[in-house]
Protein backbone atom coordinates (compact mmCIF):
# COMPACT_ATOMS: atom_id res chain seq x y z
CA UNK A 1 0.00 0.00 0.00
CA UNK A 2 1.51 3.40 -1.11
CA UNK A 3 -0.88 5.93 0.47
CA UNK A 4 -1.99 7.04 3.58
CA UNK A 5 -4.26 9.58 4.98
CA UNK A 6 -4.20 11.71 7.97
CA UNK A 7 -7.48 12.14 9.66
CA UNK A 8 -8.54 15.91 10.40
CA UNK A 9 -12.05 14.93 12.50
CA UNK A 10 -14.86 16.76 11.39
CA UNK A 11 -15.57 19.23 14.31
CA UNK A 12 -19.10 20.12 13.69
CA UNK A 13 -20.41 16.45 13.09
CA UNK A 14 -24.16 16.06 12.49
CA UNK A 15 -25.85 15.48 15.55
CA UNK A 16 -27.15 12.38 16.81
CA UNK A 17 -30.57 13.39 16.55
CA UNK A 18 -30.22 14.67 13.35
CA UNK A 19 -28.48 11.65 12.11
CA UNK A 20 -30.90 9.22 13.28
CA UNK A 21 -33.88 11.57 11.76
CA UNK A 22 -31.93 11.00 8.26
CA UNK A 23 -31.06 7.04 8.71
CA UNK A 24 -34.85 6.76 9.27
CA UNK A 25 -35.56 8.44 5.93
CA UNK A 26 -32.39 8.29 3.52
CA UNK A 27 -33.80 7.94 -0.01
CA UNK A 28 -30.88 7.55 -2.08
CA UNK A 29 -27.67 10.34 -2.77
CA UNK A 30 -29.84 13.37 -1.15
CA UNK A 31 -27.66 13.76 2.50
CA UNK A 32 -23.96 13.02 2.64
CA UNK A 33 -22.17 11.90 5.99
CA UNK A 34 -19.71 13.97 8.03
CA UNK A 35 -16.21 13.35 6.21
CA UNK A 36 -14.77 12.80 2.64
CA UNK A 37 -11.62 11.70 1.80
CA UNK A 38 -9.57 13.39 -0.68
CA UNK A 39 -5.88 12.42 -2.58
CA UNK A 40 -3.67 14.32 -5.21
CA UNK A 41 -1.75 13.04 -8.44
CA UNK A 42 0.44 15.11 -10.06
CA UNK A 43 2.47 13.90 -13.17
CA UNK A 44 5.42 14.72 -12.15
CA UNK A 45 5.40 13.08 -8.85
CA UNK A 46 2.37 10.49 -8.88
CA UNK A 47 -0.31 10.20 -5.92
CA UNK A 48 0.58 12.31 -2.63
CA UNK A 49 -0.77 11.66 0.55
CA UNK A 50 -3.90 11.20 1.03
CA UNK A 51 -5.93 12.86 4.07
CA UNK A 52 -9.22 12.30 5.54
CA UNK A 53 -11.10 15.96 6.65
CA UNK A 54 -14.83 17.17 7.08
CA UNK A 55 -17.43 16.79 4.61
CA UNK A 56 -17.45 20.45 2.67
CA UNK A 57 -17.33 21.90 -0.70
CA UNK A 58 -14.50 21.69 -3.16
CA UNK A 59 -12.72 25.20 -4.69
CA UNK A 60 -11.13 24.93 -8.19
CA UNK A 61 -10.27 26.78 -11.12
CA UNK A 62 -13.18 27.89 -13.63
CA UNK A 63 -10.36 26.22 -15.78
CA UNK A 64 -9.80 22.80 -14.32
CA UNK A 65 -10.38 20.27 -17.17
CA UNK A 66 -13.05 17.90 -15.77
CA UNK A 67 -15.53 21.08 -16.31
CA UNK A 68 -14.83 21.60 -19.98
CA UNK A 69 -13.58 18.21 -21.08
CA UNK A 70 -15.66 15.72 -18.51
CA UNK A 71 -12.28 13.83 -17.53
CA UNK A 72 -13.73 12.02 -14.63
CA UNK A 73 -14.79 8.72 -13.56
CA UNK A 74 -16.54 7.33 -10.27
CA UNK A 75 -17.60 4.04 -8.40
CA UNK A 76 -20.33 3.06 -6.31
CA UNK A 77 -20.45 0.16 -3.87
CA UNK A 78 -22.20 0.13 -0.38
CA UNK A 79 -21.18 -1.15 3.19
CA UNK A 80 -23.71 -3.20 4.83
CA UNK A 81 -24.01 -3.63 9.14
CA UNK A 82 -24.15 -7.09 9.78
CA UNK A 83 -26.16 -8.32 12.30
CA UNK A 84 -23.13 -8.59 14.88
CA UNK A 85 -22.50 -4.71 14.35
CA UNK A 86 -19.61 -4.98 11.83
CA UNK A 87 -19.46 -3.61 8.26
CA UNK A 88 -18.82 -4.80 5.30
CA UNK A 89 -18.89 -4.28 1.42
CA UNK A 90 -19.07 -5.94 -1.32
CA UNK A 91 -16.07 -7.24 -3.66
CA UNK A 92 -14.54 -3.73 -3.34
CA UNK A 93 -11.29 -5.11 -5.24
CA UNK A 94 -13.51 -5.38 -8.22
CA UNK A 95 -14.95 -1.90 -8.22
CA UNK A 96 -10.85 -0.65 -7.42
CA UNK A 97 -10.48 -2.90 -10.43
CA UNK A 98 -12.77 -1.44 -12.81
CA UNK A 99 -11.85 2.38 -11.72
CA UNK A 100 -8.45 1.63 -12.78
CA UNK A 101 -9.77 0.35 -16.33
CA UNK A 102 -12.08 3.66 -16.67
CA UNK A 103 -8.58 5.42 -15.70
CA UNK A 104 -7.25 4.12 -18.54
CA UNK A 105 -9.76 4.58 -20.97
CA UNK A 106 -10.18 8.37 -19.72
CA UNK A 107 -6.51 9.15 -19.96
CA UNK A 108 -6.48 9.56 -16.03
CA UNK A 109 -4.26 8.03 -13.61
CA UNK A 110 -4.72 4.36 -11.88
CA UNK A 111 -4.83 3.93 -8.05
CA UNK A 112 -3.80 0.74 -6.86
CA UNK A 113 -6.65 -1.18 -5.53
CA UNK A 114 -5.22 -1.93 -2.25
CA UNK A 115 -5.44 2.24 -1.55
CA UNK A 116 -8.91 2.38 -3.02
CA UNK A 117 -10.00 -0.06 -0.53
CA UNK A 118 -8.26 1.78 2.44
CA UNK A 119 -9.69 4.82 1.17
CA UNK A 120 -13.17 2.99 1.83
CA UNK A 121 -12.12 1.87 5.08
CA UNK A 122 -11.06 5.29 6.32
CA UNK A 123 -14.09 6.86 5.30
CA UNK A 124 -16.34 4.14 7.05
CA UNK A 125 -14.37 3.81 9.96
CA UNK A 126 -14.70 8.12 10.38
CA UNK A 127 -18.52 7.46 9.55
CA UNK A 128 -19.60 4.65 11.24
CA UNK A 129 -22.67 6.01 12.52
CA UNK A 130 -23.70 6.66 9.13
CA UNK A 131 -23.97 2.96 8.28
CA UNK A 132 -27.84 1.95 8.98
CA UNK A 133 -28.56 -0.79 11.81
CA UNK A 134 -29.23 -4.50 10.47
CA UNK A 135 -32.73 -4.25 11.19
CA UNK A 136 -34.52 -6.33 8.24
CA UNK A 137 -34.74 -3.76 6.21
CA UNK A 138 -32.60 -2.75 2.93
CA UNK A 139 -30.73 0.25 3.96
CA UNK A 140 -27.06 0.87 3.23
CA UNK A 141 -24.42 3.31 3.73
CA UNK A 142 -23.07 3.88 -0.66
CA UNK A 143 -19.88 4.57 -1.20
CA UNK A 144 -19.23 7.23 -3.89
CA UNK A 145 -15.19 7.43 -4.95
CA UNK A 146 -14.34 9.58 -8.02
CA UNK A 147 -11.61 10.54 -9.58
CA UNK A 148 -11.24 14.58 -11.90
CA UNK A 149 -8.90 16.58 -13.95
CA UNK A 150 -8.25 19.55 -11.44
CA UNK A 151 -5.32 21.13 -13.56
CA UNK A 152 -6.46 24.63 -14.55
CA UNK A 153 -5.55 24.61 -18.61
CA UNK A 154 -7.92 25.10 -21.52
CA UNK A 155 -5.47 23.18 -24.38
CA UNK A 156 -6.79 19.72 -24.73
CA UNK A 157 -4.80 16.85 -23.19
CA UNK A 158 -4.01 14.82 -20.34
CA UNK A 159 -4.64 16.65 -16.94
CA UNK A 160 -1.51 17.56 -15.47
CA UNK A 161 -3.39 17.00 -11.98
CA UNK A 162 -6.02 14.85 -11.09
CA UNK A 163 -8.33 14.57 -7.44
CA UNK A 164 -9.67 11.40 -6.33
CA UNK A 165 -12.01 11.44 -3.49
CA UNK A 166 -14.52 9.50 -1.80
CA UNK A 167 -18.05 10.35 -0.05
CA UNK A 168 -20.79 8.44 1.57
CA UNK A 169 -24.42 8.73 1.54
CA UNK A 170 -26.78 6.76 3.43
CA UNK A 171 -29.79 4.88 1.20
CA UNK A 172 -32.55 3.24 1.34
CA UNK A 173 -34.68 0.51 -0.45
CA UNK A 174 -35.90 2.66 -3.48
CA UNK A 175 -38.49 -0.07 -2.87
CA UNK A 176 -41.82 0.22 -0.02
CA UNK A 177 -43.43 -3.55 0.35
CA UNK A 178 -41.04 -5.61 -1.71
CA UNK A 179 -39.78 -4.35 -5.14
CA UNK A 180 -42.13 -3.01 -7.82
CA UNK A 181 -41.65 -4.20 -11.67
CA UNK A 182 -40.46 -1.12 -13.59
CA UNK A 183 -41.67 -0.09 -16.89
CA UNK A 184 -38.77 0.66 -19.52
CA UNK A 185 -38.54 2.80 -22.97
CA UNK A 186 -36.86 1.27 -25.72
CA UNK A 187 -34.86 4.80 -26.30
CA UNK A 188 -34.32 4.69 -30.54
CA UNK A 189 -33.27 8.11 -30.98
CA UNK A 190 -30.42 8.30 -28.22
CA UNK A 191 -28.09 6.04 -27.54
CA UNK A 192 -25.42 6.19 -24.67
CA UNK A 193 -22.56 4.31 -26.45
CA UNK A 194 -20.75 3.45 -29.58
CA UNK A 195 -18.49 1.28 -30.75
CA UNK A 196 -14.80 2.60 -29.20
CA UNK A 197 -16.52 4.97 -27.22
CA UNK A 198 -16.71 5.15 -23.59
CA UNK A 199 -19.51 2.86 -22.80
CA UNK A 200 -17.20 -0.14 -20.57
CA UNK A 201 -15.74 3.03 -18.28
CA UNK A 202 -17.72 4.56 -15.73
CA UNK A 203 -17.48 8.29 -16.58
CA UNK A 204 -19.65 10.90 -16.39
CA UNK A 205 -20.14 11.78 -19.85
CA UNK A 206 -21.97 8.61 -20.32
CA UNK A 207 -24.76 9.55 -17.29
CA UNK A 208 -25.35 12.83 -19.11
CA UNK A 209 -25.67 11.23 -22.51
CA UNK A 210 -28.38 8.93 -21.06
CA UNK A 211 -30.37 11.47 -19.78
CA UNK A 212 -32.26 12.37 -22.82
CA UNK A 213 -33.41 8.70 -23.53
CA UNK A 214 -34.33 8.71 -19.92
CA UNK A 215 -36.56 12.35 -20.68
CA UNK A 216 -38.02 10.41 -23.39
CA UNK A 217 -39.18 7.52 -21.29
CA UNK A 218 -40.84 9.57 -19.06
CA UNK A 219 -42.44 11.49 -21.33
CA UNK A 220 -44.11 8.23 -22.48
CA UNK A 221 -44.57 6.90 -18.54
CA UNK A 222 -41.62 4.95 -18.63
CA UNK A 223 -39.22 4.58 -15.39
CA UNK A 224 -36.58 4.21 -16.80
CA UNK A 225 -34.52 3.87 -21.08
CA UNK A 226 -33.15 0.73 -22.15
CA UNK A 227 -30.51 1.54 -24.90
CA UNK A 228 -29.75 -0.37 -28.22
CA UNK A 229 -26.28 -0.87 -30.00
CA UNK A 230 -25.62 2.64 -31.51
CA UNK A 231 -24.61 0.83 -34.80
CA UNK A 232 -27.81 -0.95 -36.25
CA UNK A 233 -30.07 -0.28 -33.68
CA UNK A 234 -30.62 -4.52 -33.10
CA UNK A 235 -29.26 -5.47 -29.83
CA UNK A 236 -29.85 -4.49 -25.97
CA UNK A 237 -27.37 -3.18 -23.97
CA UNK A 238 -28.25 -1.89 -20.69
CA UNK A 239 -30.04 1.10 -19.04
CA UNK A 240 -28.50 4.38 -17.59
CA UNK A 241 -27.36 2.71 -14.58
CA UNK A 242 -28.00 -1.34 -14.42
CA UNK A 243 -27.44 -4.58 -16.30
CA UNK A 244 -30.38 -6.24 -17.54
CA UNK A 245 -31.08 -10.19 -17.50
CA UNK A 246 -33.53 -12.78 -19.14
CA UNK A 247 -34.56 -15.89 -17.54
CA UNK A 248 -35.84 -18.16 -20.38
CA UNK A 249 -38.20 -21.37 -20.67
CA UNK A 250 -35.40 -23.59 -21.57
CA UNK A 251 -33.56 -23.01 -18.10
CA UNK A 252 -30.63 -19.69 -19.21
CA UNK A 253 -30.28 -16.67 -17.48
CA UNK A 254 -29.39 -14.50 -19.87
CA UNK A 255 -27.69 -11.09 -20.76
CA UNK A 256 -25.92 -9.03 -23.30
CA UNK A 257 -22.63 -10.28 -23.96
CA UNK A 258 -20.04 -7.36 -22.92
CA UNK A 259 -19.13 -5.68 -25.98
CA UNK A 260 -17.39 -2.49 -25.08
CA UNK A 261 -20.51 -0.62 -24.89
CA UNK A 262 -21.85 -2.06 -21.75
CA UNK A 263 -20.70 -1.46 -18.50
CA UNK A 264 -19.69 -4.35 -16.84
CA UNK A 265 -21.28 -4.45 -13.61
CA UNK A 266 -20.41 -6.47 -10.40
CA UNK A 267 -23.61 -7.46 -9.48
CA UNK A 268 -24.01 -8.77 -13.06
CA UNK A 269 -20.83 -10.78 -12.74
CA UNK A 270 -22.18 -11.96 -9.38
CA UNK A 271 -25.55 -12.93 -10.79
CA UNK A 272 -23.83 -14.87 -13.36
CA UNK A 273 -22.26 -16.94 -10.65
CA UNK A 274 -25.12 -17.46 -8.65
CA UNK A 275 -27.12 -18.82 -11.87
CA UNK A 276 -26.10 -22.39 -11.26
CA UNK A 277 -27.62 -22.03 -7.72
CA UNK A 278 -30.97 -21.82 -9.41
CA UNK A 279 -30.19 -24.32 -11.85
CA UNK A 280 -29.51 -21.70 -14.60
CA UNK A 281 -27.11 -21.61 -17.20
CA UNK A 282 -25.84 -18.46 -17.00
CA UNK A 283 -25.39 -17.52 -20.87
CA UNK A 284 -23.49 -13.82 -22.50
CA UNK A 285 -24.57 -13.54 -25.92
CA UNK A 286 -26.34 -10.92 -28.40
CA UNK A 287 -29.63 -10.56 -27.79
CA UNK A 288 -31.87 -8.85 -30.18
CA UNK A 289 -34.74 -6.34 -28.90
CA UNK A 290 -37.16 -8.25 -31.04
CA UNK A 291 -36.21 -11.76 -29.19
CA UNK A 292 -37.24 -9.84 -26.37
CA UNK A 293 -40.63 -8.72 -27.57
CA UNK A 294 -41.12 -11.80 -29.81
CA UNK A 295 -39.81 -13.74 -26.52
CA UNK A 296 -42.57 -12.25 -23.57
CA UNK A 297 -45.23 -13.05 -26.78
CA UNK A 298 -44.50 -16.42 -27.32
CA UNK A 299 -43.76 -17.23 -23.64
CA UNK A 300 -39.98 -18.23 -24.12
CA UNK A 301 -38.86 -15.50 -21.82
CA UNK A 302 -40.19 -16.15 -18.08
CA UNK A 303 -38.51 -13.17 -16.62
CA UNK A 304 -36.67 -9.95 -17.48
CA UNK A 305 -34.69 -8.20 -14.22
CA UNK A 306 -32.26 -5.16 -13.91
CA UNK A 307 -29.56 -5.66 -11.55
CA UNK A 308 -26.90 -2.68 -10.31
CA UNK A 309 -25.46 -1.74 -7.05
CA UNK A 310 -27.89 0.99 -6.53
CA UNK A 311 -30.92 -1.08 -8.08
CA UNK A 312 -29.88 -4.20 -6.44
CA UNK A 313 -32.10 -6.67 -8.48
CA UNK A 314 -35.25 -4.86 -9.96
CA UNK A 315 -37.84 -6.76 -11.81
CA UNK A 316 -39.08 -5.57 -15.33
CA UNK A 317 -42.54 -5.07 -16.26
CA UNK A 318 -44.14 -4.10 -19.44
CA UNK A 319 -41.24 -2.72 -22.28
CA UNK A 320 -42.67 -0.20 -24.39
CA UNK A 321 -41.60 1.86 -28.01
CA UNK A 322 -42.48 3.95 -30.51
CA UNK A 323 -46.26 2.63 -31.77
CA UNK A 324 -45.77 -0.40 -29.20
CA UNK A 325 -45.44 -2.32 -26.51
CA UNK A 326 -44.56 -5.91 -25.23
CA UNK A 327 -46.53 -6.81 -21.66
CA UNK A 328 -45.02 -7.66 -18.34
CA UNK A 329 -43.99 -11.12 -17.59
CA UNK A 330 -43.38 -10.04 -13.76
CA UNK A 331 -46.77 -9.92 -11.68
CA UNK A 332 -46.62 -7.77 -8.50
CA UNK A 333 -43.29 -8.07 -7.10
CA UNK A 334 -41.13 -9.94 -10.00
CA UNK A 335 -40.68 -13.51 -11.26
CA UNK A 336 -39.78 -16.15 -8.76
CA UNK A 337 -36.35 -16.44 -10.26
CA UNK A 338 -35.95 -12.38 -9.86
CA UNK A 339 -37.04 -12.70 -6.84
CA UNK A 340 -34.87 -15.60 -5.48
CA UNK A 341 -31.67 -13.82 -6.77
CA UNK A 342 -32.41 -10.84 -5.47
CA UNK A 343 -32.80 -12.58 -2.09
CA UNK A 344 -30.01 -14.60 -2.34
CA UNK A 345 -27.47 -11.30 -2.94
CA UNK A 346 -29.20 -9.54 -0.06
CA UNK A 347 -28.70 -12.14 2.63
CA UNK A 348 -24.84 -12.51 1.32
CA UNK A 349 -24.42 -8.39 1.28
CA UNK A 350 -26.19 -8.01 4.88
CA UNK A 351 -24.55 -10.94 6.18
CA UNK A 352 -27.67 -13.46 7.25
CA UNK A 353 -26.42 -16.04 5.30
CA UNK A 354 -23.11 -17.59 4.43
CA UNK A 355 -20.50 -15.98 2.26
CA UNK A 356 -19.72 -18.72 -0.34
CA UNK A 357 -17.87 -17.08 -2.47
CA UNK A 358 -16.31 -14.64 -0.39
CA UNK A 359 -17.73 -11.85 -1.67
CA UNK A 360 -17.85 -9.76 1.66
CA UNK A 361 -14.59 -7.73 2.78
CA UNK A 362 -15.00 -5.97 6.17
CA UNK A 363 -14.21 -2.21 6.73
CA UNK A 364 -15.44 -1.82 10.36
N1 LIG B 1 -24.62 -0.24 -15.93
C1 LIG B 1 -24.44 1.06 -15.66
C2 LIG B 1 -24.45 2.02 -16.78
C3 LIG B 1 -24.23 1.48 -14.33
O1 LIG B 1 -24.04 2.75 -14.03
C4 LIG B 1 -24.24 0.52 -13.28
C5 LIG B 1 -24.09 0.95 -11.89
O2 LIG B 1 -23.05 1.05 -11.37
C6 LIG B 1 -24.40 -0.82 -13.63
C7 LIG B 1 -24.59 -1.16 -14.94
C8 LIG B 1 -24.32 -1.87 -12.59
O3 LIG B 1 -23.00 -2.00 -12.12
P1 LIG B 1 -22.70 -2.50 -10.66
O4 LIG B 1 -23.41 -3.79 -10.53
O5 LIG B 1 -21.22 -2.65 -10.61
O6 LIG B 1 -23.22 -1.48 -9.73
C1 LIG C 1 -24.73 2.44 -8.98
O1 LIG C 1 -25.59 1.54 -8.99
O2 LIG C 1 -23.79 2.44 -8.19
C2 LIG C 1 -24.78 3.51 -9.95
O3 LIG C 1 -23.76 4.03 -10.27
C3 LIG C 1 -26.05 3.99 -10.42
C4 LIG C 1 -26.05 5.50 -10.34
C5 LIG C 1 -26.09 6.05 -11.72
C6 LIG C 1 -27.14 6.00 -9.48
Amino acid sequence: MSLSFAATLNPHPTSAERRAEILANPGFGQFMTDHMVTATWRKDEGWGEGELTAYGPITMSPAAAVLHYAQEIFEGLKAYRHPDGTVWTFRPDKNGERLNSSARRMALPELPVEDFVESLRILVEADEAWVPAADGGEKSLYLRPFMYASAAFLGLRPSTEVKYSVIASPAASIFVGGPKPITLWVSQHYARAGAGGTGAAKCGGNYASALAGQIEGAANGCDQAVFLDSATQTYVDELGGMNVFFVTKDGHLLTPELTGTILPGITRMSVLELAKEFDLTPVERRIEVQEWKDGVASGEILEVFACGTAAIVTPIGELRWEGGSAPSTAGEHGGEVTRGIRARLLSIQQGRSEDTYSWMQRLA
